[in-house]
């Protein structure tokens, strides 16, 4: 998505400008002033916000943000701000909303192909499950997936990027789980790697090799289970080791017809044995204690969390495991039941909402429509709905420090939003509410310009 009308050449020539004023891209200062609303969405002792306490925006009115070297060097009252740190590039915010840009810590970011046609089934009354069971669901699309080459996954995820950095989302979780064999996992985690590379967007990779059991090992989810532990798990230690320097997340989804408890639990602590940080799917459509088994495993997150029983929400809750609403699924699969959200405060848990982005329960980008929806059937309030698609998401993928609040010494990933304050965001729902996306302090992304750059 190549736009550059006529405006954009405006914006080039000033950031040429800036380039030679200080001969280096990255030291362009950026100024974003008259700001109606900032929510900063502090961090809470250097972690998420739990609980009640859920939904501290730490609204500033009437302010600026100045940006330098792509990180946030100042926040506070416009007429102060305005002053001291105008040199580069202003953006002028127009009395609007401004915000961090949003951090989707659960996506499947990375496939060929569609489901189209079992949606289609799905809507005629068959179950997910019993798709999945008759060969279908995910198994469709690994077989789509590993008959694709590495530029056609790139160019497609790249597609999904752009529609996600449009919407606001400037930090990204990327699972692998349509491979299932060593080399296209392998593959997908590569995929991940050059997009993160090549791609504004922040990707965090996730070693998913337990998503399904893949035909070659139908009724032998043992052997598949060994296959992992042996095979997979080395190959993709020594890929993290040459190709990536930060976190790689290990998952694995623990559910009937997939892994159970035990297998789960064995797979995830071979994992660890590497140094990989932890997620796992659970209790998705039934509970098989994997909610209980995430708190105990000290993973980073516990994604799903639709059927957990009481005793599991009060594990996570006295644990630093992260609860991450997927409300997208429910909605994708017409369900009823979505994650008991107030519960989950009520007991003290931290709770993160995601997008879930994938080609079977949930092909959505849109972390504006997570808000929305997480609104009215998690009955999370406006200001709750964006702390968890913000700070709380961060943390669900150990990015907290990083990035997800605005603060100084902070990454400068920012949305300025075409609208006055921020329970719009949950609000309104259906149409793109982002104006302008600045990530690292380059715009990378404005309404007014008419695309993505
Ligand atoms: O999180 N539950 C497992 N994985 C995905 C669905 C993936 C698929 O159907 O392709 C999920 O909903
Ligand atoms: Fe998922």
């Amino acid at each position: 998505m190549e736009i550059v009308p006529p405006d954009a050449a405006e914006y080039y020539a000033r950031v040429r400008s800036c380039v030679t004023l200080y001969g280096m891209k990255e030291k362009i200062d950026l100024l974003i002033r008259n700001i109606g609303q900032l929510c900063t969405v502090p961090a809470h002792d250097s972690g998420p916000q739990r609980g009640s306490r859920l939904g501290d925006l730490g609204i500033v009115e009437h302010a600026a943000l100045a940006l330098h070297e792509g990180v946030i060097v100042a926040i506070g009252p416009d007429s102060d701000l305005n002053e001291t740190y105008s040199r580069g590039m202003t953006l002028d915010a127009g009395g609007m909303l401004v915000t961090p840009g949003l951090v989707d810590p659960h996506t499947h970011l990375i496939w060929a192909g569609d489901r189209a046609g079992e949606f289609e089934q799905r809507i005629a009354g068959a179950t997910y499950q019993q798709i999945m069971a008759a060969g279908g669901g995910i198994n469709r699309t690994v077989q789509q997936t590993r008959a694709a080459s590495l530029d056609v996954l790139i160019e497609q995820a790249k597609a999904r990027l752009n529609t996600m950095l449009a919407h606001g989302t400037t930090t990204v979780e990327c699972k692998t789980g349509y491979g299932l064999n060593t080399k296209t996992e392998v593959a997908m985690l590569n995929a991940v790697a050059l997009l993160d590379m090549e791609h504004p967007m922040d990707l965090v990779p996730t070693f998913l090799g337990a998503h399904a059991v893949p035909p070659e090992f139908a009724g032998n989810t043992e052997g598949y289970v060994q296959l992992i532990i042996e095979e997979m798990l080395p190959a993709v230690a020594a890929w993290w080791d040459e190709n990536w320097p930060g976190t790689l997340f290990s998952d694995v989804f623990c559910e009937v017809g997939a892994f159970d408890l035990d297998q789960t639990r064995r797979i995830l602590e071979a994992a660890k044995t590497y140094g990989m940080a932890l997620k796992i799917h659970v209790d998705e459509f039934e509970s098989l204690g994997g909610a209980k088994l995430a708190a105990d495993l000290n993973a980073v997150s516990a994604d799903h969390i639709v059927v957990t029983p009481e005793a599991d929400i009060k594990a996570l809750a006295q644990s630093d495991t992260i609860a991450v609403a997927l409300p997208p699924t429910p909605f994708g699969l017409a369900h009823r039941d979505y994650t008991p959200a107030r519960q989950f405060l009520e007991a003290g848990a931290a709770l993160a909402i995601a997008t879930d982005c994938n080609p079977g329960t949930a092909w959505n980008e849109n972390m504006q429509l997570v808000m929305a929806l997480a609104a009215r059937y998690l009955r999370l309030t406006p200001a709750q709905a964006l702390a968890a698609a913000t700070i709380n998401a961060a943390y669900a993928i150990s990015q907290g420090d990083r990035v997800g609040s605005l603060e100084v010494g902070k990454q400068g990933d920012v949305v300025i939003w075409g609208v006055p304050s921020y329970p719009h965001l949950s609000y309104r729902f259906g149409s793109n509410l982002a104006q302008t996306v600045i990530k690292r302090g380059q715009v990378v992304y404005s309404a007014r310009w008419g695309g993505t750059f």
